[in-house]
């Protein structure tokens, strides 16, 4: 498909697995699953249609307040696709980055998590950034501390600190801001994800539910975003 408008970063918060199991009688577990099923299919468009970094939102730092019995599984899910698909993300040239403080994880899964980093540190086509802990007021106090750190160790004076120098602290460095924002399953909020990365992002809204939010439907969001018409705060001429 010819997209007349491509984004350069597009985030998506799969929501709805909960409910999606529910509809089915299954446990919520169910709906993760089936969620994480989901994932493969999106990543591979992404790259595909030129996509240059693609941020999904799997566990935010509220998360933890979630049984224990679901946590474990969200993060077996994890530790399971990145089993499989670590060798295929490198050969279709992904790099993988997290967004978030991942210290809180199992120490096994921050191994693995590490290790895939260190695999596809070399990819450039598209970077996959996975929200593991992640919050975004936590992500902006995480980039002022590290932004104070340094000036301090550079003595460097802070009226010298530029957007893009605060930018770099972000879980998000050198990375383009958010151009569109996908949220599914009839939730009309930005939940906490990539607070300082959507200002201008557009977003896109449907019922549909993640577990059934198929190719043709990001197709269908993406196609929508081809005939917006951003203005940044300016107007068109
Ligand atoms: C939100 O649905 C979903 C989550 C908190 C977990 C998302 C995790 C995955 C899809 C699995 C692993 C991810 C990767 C990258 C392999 P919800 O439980 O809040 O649904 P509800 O609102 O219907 O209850």
């Amino acid at each position: 498909m010819e997209l007349t408008k491509t984004p350069n970063h597009v985030a998506i918060i799969m929501d709805g697995n909960g409910r999606w199991a529910k509809q089915r009688n299954l446990p919520r577990t169910a709906g993760h699953k089936a969620g994480a099923a989901r994932v493969e299919e999106i990543i591979e468009t992404s790259g595909n249609l030129g996509i240059k970094s693609l941020s999904l939102f799997a566990f935010s730092t509220e998360n933890w307040k979630r049984p224990k019995n679901e946590i474990k599984n969200i993060m077996k899910l994890l530790e399971y696709y990145l089993k499989n698909n670590v060798e295929d993300l490198s050969k279709n040239g992904i790099r993988l980055n997290l967004l978030g403080d991942i210290s809180k994880l199992d120490e096994a899964l921050q191994n693995q998590l590490k290790l895939a980093l260190l695999k596809t540190e070399n990819n450039d086509k598209m970077m996959l950034n996975i929200g593991l802990n992640y919050g975004g007021q936590d992500e902006i106090l995480r980039a002022v501390r590290g932004t104070l750190m340094d000036c301090i160790k550079m003595g460097k004076d802070p009226e010298e600190i530029s957007k893009e120098y605060f930018e770099d602290h972000l879980d998000t460095a050198k990375q383009a801001m958010v151009d569109l924002l996908i949220r599914p399953s009839g939730e009309y909020r930005i939940s906490n994800f990539l607070l300082y990365q959507c200002a201008y992002a557009e977003f896109w809204f449907s019922d549909i539910l993640w577990p059934d939010f198929t190719k043709e439907k990001y197709l269908e969001a993406l196609e929508d975003y081809a005939n917006r018409q951003r203005r940044f705060g300016g107007v068109n001429v």
